[in-house]
């Protein structure tokens, strides 16, 4: 087993915004730059747990590929590939559906979230979704995991069915107890409408969110038109509570400028926001512009982005189809 095997997904449901860089992309960089081992996912099957328009779900498998590429992720360091290429994914998932309780599932508040008041007409897709995530985790034996604090009761739930899977079977330690990695400074990016509300690209409103692939007019009003309040910036973190549209701006920038949000609120104390948009729009202009021609460059190959994801598929299956065969052996399937 590796020593240290890192492990994560992004569900390829549309372009990328500046949450998904800071909180999750950039620190895949960074992890792959430490030499772990590292496997990085586009969860096509956990993308169509909702309907999604095949064209798009193409087209987004492809961009989100692009924007790992231009963001750092490099294909022969990682392993970059889709998930419904390595059939292992949906096969551990079945077992996993009969080892997962309907206690647990029911207790899943994303799946609360998104099924929202009608229940009765969520896809059943909908409802077992973390025990897919189970199966991508632990068809690779990976011990880390790199996740969204919003995935942490998953993550939570594939460590339960690591364990009851073993003890089940009389297995000991054949899955490992994978541990969650939970973003640094970077961390929760918040609408720049709604200080209380994560940026998202299922918010309608367009203005909530910087794209990875704005032009740098679009973000500069963004940027402008974000929502802030009449204060001026404080001195200390704690001056922040129920601020959050100011704490989102300033842990942006703080991010961005690799500060603390401490160093950053003595730059801006005292002032009113017009110097932090000010700056802010400078570093986001500067850091992602490039990126977003990069991305745009590389969409016009999608040759070479198909061969990415076939290349990363074949050596996922590497180390995915024997965990898998293992399974079923230790589980007592006839071959
Ligand atoms: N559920 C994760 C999200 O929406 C995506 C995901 C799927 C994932 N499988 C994973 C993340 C395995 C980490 C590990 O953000």
């Amino acid at each position: 087993m590796a020593e240290n095997r890192i492990f994560s997904g992004v569900q390829p449901t549309g372009n990328l915004h500046l949450g998904n860089y800071l909180g999750a992309v950039k620190r895949f960089v960074e992890l792959q730059e430490k030499k772990a081992e590292c496997i990085y996912c586009l969860v096509d099957l956990h993308a169509i747990t909702n309907w999604q328009e095949p064209k798009d779900l193409t087209e987004n498998t492809l961009e989100v590929t692009a924007t790992f590429l231009a963001c750092g992720l490099k294909e022969k360091t990682s392993i970059i590939f889709n998930q419904s290429q390595v059939k292992a994914h949906s096969e551990l998932a079945w077992i996993f559906n009969c080892v997962a309780r309907l206690g647990w599932m029911n207790r899943m508040t994303q799946f609360k979230e998104k099924a929202g008041k009608n229940r009765e007409a969520a896809s059943l897709g909908l409802y077992c979704y973390p025990a897919l995530m189970a199966a991508d985790i632990l068809a690779y034996h990976a011990t880390h995991v790199p996740v969204g604090e919003d995935q942490k009761q998953h993550l939570e739930l594939t460590r339960d069915i690591a364990l009851k899977f073993n003890n089940d079977f009389q297995a000991p330690d054949f899955f490992p107890v994978p541990e969650p990695i939970i973003e640094g400074t970077a961390t929760r990016v918040m609408s720049l409408r709604d200080g209380t509300k994560k940026m998202s690209k299922s918010e309608t409103s367009d203005m909530s969110r910087i794209n990875l692939t704005d032009e740098i007019d679009l973000i500069a009003k963004k940027i402008q038109k974000a929502k802030t309040d009449a204060f001026e910036i404080p001195e200390k973190k704690e001056d922040l509570i129920n601020r959050p549209e100011a704490e989102n701006l300033l842990t942006i920038y703080a991010s961005l400028a690799n500060k603390s949000l401490d160093e950053t609120l003595k730059i801006f104390c005292g002032s009113d926001f017009k110097k932090l948009k000010t700056e802010l729009t400078d570093l986001l202009i500067d850091e992602l512009k490039p990126l977003g021609q990069e991305i745009k460059k590389l969409l016009e190959d999608s040759a070479y982005l198909r061969k990415v994801l076939k290349e990363g598929s074949e050596k996922a299956r590497v180390i995915a189809d024997p965990i898998l065969e293992e399974t079923f052996d230790i589980i007592g399937m006839v071959k």
